[in-house]
């Protein structure tokens, strides 16, 4: 199966700093992928490259493909009309609109024929939102800020999500249940890139698990293999130690 998003020489540096060195990366169609590793290991400099966003102005190059289509030229508003939705690390909500009115503003583009979630569907998954339909999001907690951003890129129909650190400040408890649900969207089809810190709570999830180091894959393999990996019970006592 050809994949939904696939990098190949994937280069980000910060002055004369090399960030980000992926010499491939593949998601396939209905599969979530978790990239892990420690502060600074390169996890969100992946995925603001992938869809052409930075914090600073680094150099990128590389190819970056949606769908075998060629987007690494093209800018982060393309890239999303294409189907290529990142939720950025504290994810993406307007803290002065209302849930409703944060989801109303996101809107997939007219005559895509991607399959976009509606509203019914959106409260079926997160009925915490319908709840707080009539709520700033500045009022909303930790995870249900989480799940409006999740809820916001589903209402985009992206064909690849990128998700970053979607369980970062949240109760261990609510770690599991966001986890949970990004893993029933990829059983229905979807096809994810999970960063995580959360090493422990991603390889319960996901299918295939990638460990970045200093900008590189250090290691990476099916969930089950990565287990018992050596390098992966390093980065657990890592996250201990953290
Ligand atoms: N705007 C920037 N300017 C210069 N260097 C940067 C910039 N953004 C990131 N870096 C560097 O790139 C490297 C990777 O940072 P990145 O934020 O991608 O790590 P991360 O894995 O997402 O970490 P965290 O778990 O803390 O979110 C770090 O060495 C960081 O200092
Ligand atoms: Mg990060």
């Amino acid at each position: 199966m050809s994949p939904v998003l696939e990098a190949r020489n994937l280069r980000v540096a910060y002055g004369g700093n090399l960030a980000l060195d992926i010499p491939h990366l593949a998601l396939k169609p209905g599969e979530l992928v978790g990239v892990v590793g420690a502060n600074g290991a390169g996890k969100s400099t992946l995925v603001n490259a992938l869809l052409g966003w930075s914090r600073g102005t680094p150099s990128v190059s590389g190819s970056i493909r949606l769908d075998g289509e060629e987007i690494g030229h093209l800018p982060p508003h393309a890239r999303v009309a294409r189907g290529l939705t990142l939720v950025p690390e504290g994810g993406a909500v307007f803290m002065r609109l209302t849930v409703e009115d944060n989801l109303a503003a996101a809107q997939a583009p007219r005559g895509s024929n991607r399959r976009a979630h509606d509203e019914a569907e959106i409260y079926a998954l997160f009925p915490r939102l319908k709840e707080r339909l009539h709520h700033h999001a500045s009022m909303l907690s930790g995870g249900e800020r989480q799940m409006l951003a999740i809820a916001r890129a589903l209402r985009l129909g992206p064909r690849a999500l990128l998700l970053d650190e979607p369980s970062i400040g949240l109760a261990p408890r609510l770690v599991a249940d966001v986890l949970r649900t990004v893993r029933d969207l990829v059983d229905e089809k979807l096809s994810v890139l999970l960063v995580e810190q959360n090493v422990r709570a991603a390889i319960e999830v996901v299918d295939r698990l990638v460990l970045l180091e200093r900008g590189r894959i250090l290691a990476s393999g099916p969930a089950a293999a990565m287990r018992d990996d050596p390098r992966i019970l390093a980065a657990y006592l890592g996250e201990a130690a953290a």
